[in-house]
């Protein structure tokens, strides 16, 4: 099972004039393009959140158009970026439902659960304790599925920038206990840092990725790479081992 992850895009009304508008809506385009052609074509395509600047539904508007052209289908949850009610109004189907965006996918090999770190108007994280026994009793349905969990904020730290990136350091505290007493997680995926790095993390492995937005992203050898866009394509096996591969859009 293949899938591709794109995260923090970031996109404006097609009408913004801000400078990074335009770039930004290529980075996406191109990565898309990417995508369309692999061989073989990804099963899904998951993105971790910030998908809008601003959160306005005229945002959303010139996103929705952006990501007609993907192949695979694709499932979103949302960043701090993010709108909630714009957000759903414009995914419908490809995200959960309010007041919480979780959701799970089942119909693949792998398991995904998508988790929502959202609280309307807070830049940090938040992992409650209701959205905990939301996530302990949907783990507990499929103990011996493997499964991959998608979020936007990371429940580490990711250095140098992202430092106690939660409201309540206890949520991630509790988060990661919870992961721990279900070992078919077999990967976490994040977004929001805008930096790839790997780790472990509470009995299972964490990843996230560079921004596909070009000008906020970090860890990239800017000389080289300014215009390059970026996604990542995590390869899972039916074990659910999971490889991961930084793909680079060149040309
Ligand atoms: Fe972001």
């Amino acid at each position: 099972m293949l899938i591709a992850q794109i995260s923090d895009t970031h996109i404006l009304a097609k009408s913004s004039d801000l400078p990074e508008a335009a770039p930004r809506a290529e980075d996406l385009r191109r990565c898309i393009d990417d995508i369309n052609g692999l061989d073989p074509l990804p099963d899904l395509v998951i993105h971790s959140g910030d998908t809008v600047q601003t959160g306005a539904a005229s945002d959303y508007r010139h996103l929705t158009e952006l990501l007609t052209p993907l192949r695979p289908p694709v499932f979103l949850t949302p960043g701090n970026r993010d709108h909630h009610g714009n957000f759903k109004a414009a995914l419908k189907e490809t995200c959960g439902e309010l007041p919480f965006l979780h959701f799970v996918v089942d119909d693949f090999p792998v398991r995904l659960v998508a988790l929502d770190t959202i609280d309307p108007g807070q830049r940090k994280g938040v992992f409650c304790a209701e959205r905990l026994v939301w996530l302990d009793e949907t783990l507990s349905a499929a103990p011996n599925r493997p499964t991959i969990l998608f979020m936007h904020h990371p429940p580490f730290d990711v250095g140098p920038r992202y430092i106690d990136g939660y409201r309540n350091l206890a949520d991630r505290d509790a988060l990661a206990d919870l992961i721990m007493r279900h070992p078919q997680v077999r990967r976490l995926v994040c977004g929001h840092c805008h930096r790839s790095s790997q780790r472990a993390w509470a009995g299972t492995e964490a990843s996230t990725m560079a921004s596909v937005a070009r000008d906020v992203r970090e860890g990239v050898d800017v000389a080289r790479l300014a215009e390059t866009p970026m996604y990542q394509l995590h390869a899972v096996s039916e074990n659910g081992c999971v490889t991961t591969q930084t793909r680079l859009v060149i040309g």
